[in-house]
């Protein structure tokens, strides 16, 4: 406690370095996942003056009311601090502030503050300064939404870089492997059906002259996801950059071979288990990344890791795609946490609302309702492409991870994925399934 201020009648507080700002202040949710400010209180004094373009607040009960308004409206509140200056008891900090309100979309709000701190070391005065008029609005549907932002692109090229890439004999995937052929990548293709990869692969050669390979295995069956980590690891001493984007959506419940629900099994404990068994080689290949194709269906929840086969609630095809995704978004934050400082990083991404096959294996009655009315609304899957290539090659992206991207744009997952007890669990129980657990 040496170097702690203490003050009169308040609990001591560490004195405001720039990192300790950048630390607390980026921190905006309780273990729980909910958003929370609560623990930047302490450091103001209790005759605090707020000002920013809309408002003046005077005094520490109404700015933690204010605090408390700002959480409690929002369903994800993210801020990034992107660079602090102190200088002579005052801080200057400049950030983006990503909310997610429950009505409207994500809003980047791109600001800075001044802190003026008073004797005791605690912050006196506060002024925000932010783009109103500008980037307010991008949170604004019929403005402009974070997802129509422009997308980021890179000229950087992935010469002779081993990309494996699961389910890339269709859409998301097969984008992906045409856009990293077209800038240099070997590409080994991670897929069920040999013929249909066989021809793409003579496709990538015949248009960019890339070295391509095909690895079979099928996701709903955890052997064969074994069978083909052990084949990549013998044929390549290097492994560069790995993308996942294997995945279904069932309307109805149906179990794989081994018991397991088919969607929970194909979208996350396969990939999962894929980039467990590849990851040593990450490692030593490192700098290397990761890519989960994850997706905005995150957002329907269902996930309940005491129910994973839906034998206690009525299956709902799109709450057991929003829960493979929502298990999967939770490892990519754990695994990101454990790859910390090995040079390879995880990152989910969602590839957009984009017209492929997915689905097209239910029903008529599904089949028909995707071609005549959701295809009307979707894009082009090459969209998907552009922006896997971006996250998979963007040399400012090096050490970026543990994100959640929206096609190129970094969000804000929901609330729910930022609950470490429920991330840890779902670690386990995807280890227990996967058989990762067992040393055997
Ligand atoms: N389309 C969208 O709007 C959208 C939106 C958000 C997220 N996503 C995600 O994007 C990813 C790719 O989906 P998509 O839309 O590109 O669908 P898609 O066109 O149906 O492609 C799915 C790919 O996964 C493969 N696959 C499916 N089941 C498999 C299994 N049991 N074993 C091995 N491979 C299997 C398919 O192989 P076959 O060619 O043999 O069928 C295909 O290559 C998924 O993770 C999906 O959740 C898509």
């Amino acid at each position: 406690m040496s170097n702690a201020v203490v003050q009169k009648n308040c609990s001591p507080i560490e004195p405001l370095t720039a990192e300790r700002v950048r630390e607390l202040w980026s921190k905006t949710y309780n273990r729980e996942g909910k958003p929370d400010w609560s623990h930047i209180l302490p450091y103001y004094h209790e005759d605090i003056v707020f000002q920013d373009s809309i408002q003046r607040i005077e005094g520490i009960g109404a700015f933690t009311a204010l605090c408390d308004r700002l959480t409690r409206r929002c369903k994800q509140l993210r801020m990034d601090i992107t660079s602090v200056v102190i200088d002579s008891g005052e801080i200057f900090l400049e950030w983006t502030m990503v909310t997610m309100f429950r009505r409207w979309p994500s809003s980047p709000v791109y600001g800075c503050s001044r802190l003026t701190l008073g004797n005791d070391g605690r912050i006196t005065h506060q002024r925000d300064y932010f783009d109103l008029w500008g980037d307010i609005f991008n949170g604004i549907p019929w403005f402009r939404g974070p997802s129509r932002l422009p997308q980021k692109t890179t000229e950087a090229r992935v010469d002779g870089r081993v990309c494996v890439v699961t389910g890339s004999t269709s859409g998301v995937g097969y984008q992906a492997v045409k856009r990293l052929a077209q800038g240099g990548a070997t590409i080994v293709m991670v897929c069920r059906n040999a013929e249909k990869a066989a021809q793409i692969g003579r496709d990538l050669w015949r248009s960019y002259s890339v070295g391509t390979d095909v690895v079979l295995a099928d996701f709903e069956k955890l052997a064969d996801v074994r069978e083909a980590a052990r084949i990549v690891l013998n044929r390549y001493g290097q492994i560069d950059v790995l993308i996942n984007s294997a995945g279904i959506h069932r309307t109805r419940r149906t179990f794989t071979d081994d018991g397991i629900e088919t969607v929970f099994c194909v979208n996350h404990l396969a990939s999962f288990l894929f980039t467990r068994l590849l990851l040593d080689r990450l490692k030593e290949s490192a700098p290397s990344r990761i890519i989960q194709v994850n997706s905005e269906g995150h957002r329907f929840g269902g996930l309940n890791v005491n129910d994973l086969n839906w034998k206690r609630r009525p299956y709902h095809g799109l709450w057991s795609y929003g829960a493979s995704k929502v298990a999967q978004l939770h490892t990519v934050r754990e695994l990101a946490t454990r790859l910390a400082g090995s040079g390879v990083t995880i990152n989910a991404m969602h590839p957009g609302a984009v017209k492929t096959n997915i689905g097209m294996d239910n029903g008529p009655l599904y089949r028909w309702y995707r071609r005549n009315v959701v295809n009307r609304f979707l894009k082009d899957p090459a969209i998907s492409g552009e922006a896997i290539y971006y996250l998979a090659a963007a040399p400012e992206l090096a050490n970026v991870t543990g994100r959640y991207f929206n096609l190129t744009i970094d969000e804000p997952p929901a609330s729910y994925v930022m609950n470490r007890n429920v991330g840890e669990r779902i670690w386990q129980i995807s280890e227990t399934l996967t058989g990762l657990a067992d040393p055997d």
